[in-house]
């Protein structure tokens, strides 16, 4: 054994939104001993931090619910896991969220509201896109930074967890189709962990575009750590774009941010540069429309009049959403005369591919939320279920990977390589890979572009590889990830003639060219 400094564990999960948290305190019950790998910056490196709308649950009509979630995907959703998803959730919900973490979810006032099935209206169940009743739970809308907080002192405090923080997983170690554990970065010290299970619950793939809603890192690092590793993906082609991101300015304290679709449950309407209403023209459910055919009709209003606007008057917006109001507010933006929005990268609906309990194709390695496929969102997500995806099968995948015993086996040497990269290389190379997935894999997808796409990150890839044999700097691993989820991203998009949900192929190449 080359390396004297390892760690060892039950289990190992990498990441810390809703799903990796849920994930180790599913093992932690099972008396595992976990640790909690994470690059994410305290409390808002994560992307369920930053959730608005909130979580979804069954109230008293679960078949309608799956109804929904079929319908908004298109019907390319597995009814099996959408079963899993919906029969656990009020459970899930719950018993974690409620009675563990003493999350206050938005009531009606008065009533006592102690659980998401509890009778009648004691919640303030929100509304959004293509969900045929009210059922999401939220806190504002800050939902998220309402779950995450408790949950990370939760677990912070609980003595079968630690979480060790500013800490990037690198590479797997695997070895004959097992995964017994990753290579794990702190303060540019490479060190292996072996664990008995590996849980991966990376998150997104924001960073693969120059405009979206997740925080700074998300990378894709467990997706193509697992793929690197012969873990099969799938549905990578089907990247959720959000219709309603205020876009920033060129100030750098004028950054995009999501105005959550609960807005346009409220009531709010989408305007055009002329100050029309558009949405009733392109679908029967107008601004409530699943959430692709949304992101579409706002790109194609902004292409041809300009610009867009979500009009709040219909609402009390500074009532309802005062987080919202005073974002607008301390960016300048005059919410009263509609709020400019567009289209930014949201969510990636594929990953690595799982089963109900989150096993992926790979022994012992697992993986959660959104860097995993579990099926439950086929080729468009419906609102609100990623928090709800991430707890169900973070708790599910938590229980099923405790009780194996870490082997230390034989891992990658990069002990001989240099920590540092040349100035300027990550950022030129993000650069180009941002420029094109947006000119080429975004919402609207030519076969001649999504061949040119390939060829520029086949060549990419080539040019960071080169690095990865003589160096370990955080960033460029980061960029390695990306790099090849891209090029996932961009071969399942090549590689699927149908246009479905998210997957919008068109004939024209686009007319700008990245390359
Ligand atoms: C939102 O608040 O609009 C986002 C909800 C989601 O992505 O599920």
């Amino acid at each position: 054994e080359d390396y004297d400094d390892y760690r060892t564990t039950d289990v190992l999960v990498v990441g810390s939104g809703i799903a990796g948290l849920a994930a180790a305190l599913g093992a932690a019950r099972e008396g595992a001993d976990v640790t909690v790998a994470t690059k994410a910056t305290r409390p808002e490196g994560a992307s369920s931090w930053w959730a608005q709308g909130g979580i979804a649950v069954s109230r008293d009509d679960p078949d309608q619910f799956k109804e929904d979630i079929l319908a908004a995907s298109a019907d390319t959703a597995d009814p099996a896991a959408v079963d899993v998803l919906v029969d656990e959730a009020n459970d899930a919900v719950s018993d974690v969220l409620v009675d563990t973490l003493g999350v206050e979810f938005d009531t009606n006032g008065g009533a006592e509201a102690d659980a998401p099935d509890a009778d009648g209206d004691a919640f303030d169940f929100g509304r959004e896109a293509a969900h045929d009743e009210a059922r999401i739970l939220h806190v504002d809308a800050s939902t998220g930074k309402a779950i995450h907080v408790p949950f990370l002192n939760y677990l912070d405090a609980h003595d079968d967890v630690t979480v060790r923080d500013d800490t990037a997983a690198l590479e797997l170690v695997s070895h004959e189709g097992r995964v017994n554990g990753a290579l794990l970065e702190r303060d540019g010290e490479v060190t292996p962990t072996f664990a008995g299970a590996t849980i991966l619950a990376t998150g997104g793939i924001g960073d693969l575009y120059p405009r979206s809603t997740n925080p700074d890192g998300s990378t894709g690092d467990g997706i193509a750590m697992a793929a690197l590793a012969g873990a099969d993906v799938a549905d990578m082609e089907y990247v959720q774009f959000h219709p309603t991101v205020y876009p920033g300015g060129d100030d750098p304290d004028d950054g995009p941010f999501l105005v959550s679709e609960a807005v346009r449950g409220e009531g709010a309407r989408l305007l055009d540069g002329e100050g029309e209403r558009f949405m009733p023209d392109y679908h029967e459910d107008a601004e409530l429309a699943p959430r692709d055919v949304v992101a579409r009709a706002v790109q194609t209003e902004i292409d041809t009049t300009g610009e867009v606007r979500l009009d709040v008057s219909p609402l009390d917006f500074a009532g309802e959403f005062p987080g919202l109001a005073e974002k607008c507010e301390a960016r300048g933006v005059d919410w009263e005369s509609g709020i400019p929005v567009g289209p930014a990268e949201h969510f990636l609906c594929g990953g690595v591919d799982v089963d109900t309990r989150g096993r992926a194709s790979l022994d012992r390695l697992y993986a959660v939320g959104e860097c995993s496929r579990t099926g439950v969102h086929g080729a468009n997500r419906l609102a609100s279920t990623s928090l709800l995806e991430g707890l169900v099968w973070g708790l599910r995948a938590g229980e099923d990977a405790s009780g194996l015993d870490p082997e230390v086996v034989e891992a990658p040497e990069l002990l001989d390589r240099d920590p540092a990269l040349p100035d300027n290389f990550a950022r030129e190379k993000f650069h180009r890979l941002r420029r094109t997935m947006d000119e080429y894999v975004g919402l609207r997808r030519s076969p001649d572009d999504l061949g040119r796409a390939q060829a520029v990150l086949r060549r990419l890839k080539g040019e960071v590889d080169a690095y990865v044999r003589t160096r370990t700097a955080r960033s460029l691993y980061e960029l390695r990830h990306a790099s090849v989820t891209a090029l996932l991203v961009t071969r399942a998009a090549a590689e699927n003639g149908e246009s479905v949900g998210t997957h919008n192929l068109v004939e024209e190449p686009a007319t700008t060219r990245a390359d």
